[in-house]
Formats: structure tokens, C-alpha cells, sequence
């Protein structure tokens, strides 16, 4: 497969150019004003992670973050941690996404919920950065490296744009002990041609050779289960509103569900929460 089919099929997994206008025809339906929103009421299709915002600051609350700093967003999503870590813990953000749809929503939800002055999102492939050498201060990945085909590329451009001593903070589903093939859909991938999970020893050695000094790592599988699974058992009561992840996927979010719980119940996948130091 060469990177430009892959590029497409990622974005075709994760969003459709129609994605704006679907979002704020949902909201005008809620009787919600989709120009003036607040994080706290659009978290469901702005946290695409295990563990939603309190994952985030789980993190974030490790980082030692200082205000005013530069933090890139890698593979921001929709924005919802690019804004978490804006209104916050004060710093500013670039977010990078390589889906275009998800960039101009990230825009437009910014703007609507007033922090747009102190965020810039760029679509662009985080193996390849339209960024300075040695530019930003921190770096946040959550949910991103699996979807990279080359994870030393990635690793590699990550390293060039952060400073001396800067953080890689990280919080990323990796390949567990269980070798039995993933079931899919996931919400990450369609197919196993756009999930390229590690198992977290070759992880290491690549955060290791890109210049990476880990600083601390947990795995926090088990909390993410249970995190999955509450919310499983609420979508299947019918009690998640609707503003939900299905409206970014379709009703093909359930199965996906259900299969990344299946797929961490079964330690076919983990899930780590780490810092690296750029050496
Ligand atoms: C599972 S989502 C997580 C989004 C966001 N980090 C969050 O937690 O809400 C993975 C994101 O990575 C983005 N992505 C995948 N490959 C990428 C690449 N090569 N460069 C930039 N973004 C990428 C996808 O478009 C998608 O938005």
C-alpha cells in the first residue's frame, strides 16, 4: 500500500466532508446555539480516547505545564484536548490532524466556545511537520501513533520540532500479549491495513532511538475497561443523548465499541499513559 491510499483511507474512516454540518444540525436540533458552546457540553464528540476529558487530565495534571507555553496537539482530533489544555492549564496550542474534516471542525468548535485567539490547527501528516525545528515546548499524543504506518517517521519529525528537554506526553493504545488478530472495526481503524498497534517493548526501543529518555510509564488498561464498559452499558440503555460519537461514525460506532472492549478484556491491546524527554 503506498502512503497516499493509506492517507485516504484513514480519512475516509474518520470523517466525511460533511462533518460541520452534521455536528451543528445535531446541536440546533438540541435546541443549542452551535456558535456558542461550552467544552463541558460538546466532551461526547470532542474526546476521542479511552477515558475521556478526566483521562486528559490525568496526564496533563503530570505534565508541569506552564502557562504560555507551546504544546502541539498531535492528531488533535476534533480539538477537545487541544481545548482542554487551553482553557485549563493556560497554554497554547497547535493542533495537527491529518483529516481534513476534523481540522475544520476543531476550528469551528474553538471559535464557538471562545478560545480561538490562543489555538492554531493545521491539517497536516504528523510523519511530516509544517513545523520549526526545535519550536514547541511540549508534545501531546493520545490515541495517534497506532494510526501511524511509520511510527519512525513520526517519531523522528517529533523529536525535530521539540526543544531540548521537552516532554512527549503520551497516551497511546499499543499491542497486547495476546496474539490472536485484533476484531475490527475499532474506533481507530476499519481494517488491519490502518492499525498498526506495537508491542510496547518495540515502542520503547523506537521512543529510545528517536532520542527519547522515558521519564515514567503505566499501564492503565484496566482503568480504561472499566471506563469502556460503564459507557458501553449506557449506550446500551439508550442514556447517551444525542450527542454521541455516532454521529462522527455512524451506527458503525457501536460494533466498534463493543469490539475495543472485547480487544482490551482479551489483552489484545493495552493502553499506556508515559512521559518522554527529548534528550
Ligand atoms: C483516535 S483519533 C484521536 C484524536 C484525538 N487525539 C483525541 O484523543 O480526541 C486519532 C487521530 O489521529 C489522526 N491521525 C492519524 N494519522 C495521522 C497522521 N499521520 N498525522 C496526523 N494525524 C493523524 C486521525 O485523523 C485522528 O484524528
Amino acid at each position: 500500500m503506498n502512503p497516499t491510499d493509506h492517507t485516504q483511507r484513514l480519512i475516509q474512516h474518520y470523517a466525511d466532508a460533511n462533518l460541520v454540518h452534521r455536528l451543528r444540525e445535531a446541536l440546533i436540533a438540541e435546541g443549542d446555539n452551535p456558535d456558542a458552546l461550552s467544552c463541558d457540553q460538546i466532551a461526547p464528540i470532542d474526546q476521542l480516547h479511552l477515558g475521556g476529558r478526566a483521562a486528559s487530565r490525568q496526564l496533563a495534571d503530570k505534565a508541569g505545564f506552564i502557562p504560555g507555553q507551546q504544546v502541539l496537539d498531535l492528531g488533535c482530533g476534533t480539538g477537545g484536548t487541544s481545548r482542554l489544555l487551553l482553557d485549563e492549564y493556560g497554554v497554547q496550542v497547535i493542533g495537527v490532524d491529518i483529516t481534513p474534516a476534523f481540522i475544520e471542525t476543531a476550528v469551528w468548535l474553538t471559535q464557538a466556545c471562545g478560545l480561538h485567539p490562543r489555538a492554531k490547527f493545521i491539517c497536516a501528516d504528523a510523519q511530516q511537520l509544517p513545523l520549526e525545528a526545535e519550536s514547541v515546548d511540549a508534545i501531546w499524543s493520545q490515541h495517534t501513533l497506532m494510526n501511524l504506518p511509520n511510527l519512525e517517521a513520526g517519531l523522528a519529525e517529533a523529536a525535530r520540532v521539540l526543544k531540548p528537554g521537552g516532554q512527549l506526553l503520551l497516551h497511546e493504545l499499543l499491542q497486547g500479549e495476546n496474539p490472536a488478530p485484533l476484531d475490527f472495526p475499532v474506533p481507530w481503524a476499519d481494517e488491519a491495513g490502518t492499525s498498526h498497534l506495537r508491542p510496547q517493548q518495540a515502542f520503547e526501543q523506537a521512543l529510545s532511538a528517536a532520542g527519547f529518555t522515558l521519564k515514567r510509564s503505566e499501564d492503565i488498561s484496566q482503568q480504561a475497561l472499566a471506563w469502556r464498559q460503564k459507557h458501553r452499558a449506557k449506550e446500551a440503555r439508550g442514556q447517551t443523548g444525542i450527542l454521541t460519537p455516532q454521529l462522527i461514525f455512524g451506527p458503525r460506532f457501536i460494533q466498534m465499541g463493543k469490539n475495543l472492549l472485547d480487544n482490551l478484556a482479551s489483552d489484545k491491546v493495552r493502553l499506556v499513559e508515559a512521559i518522554w524527554v527529548k534528550s
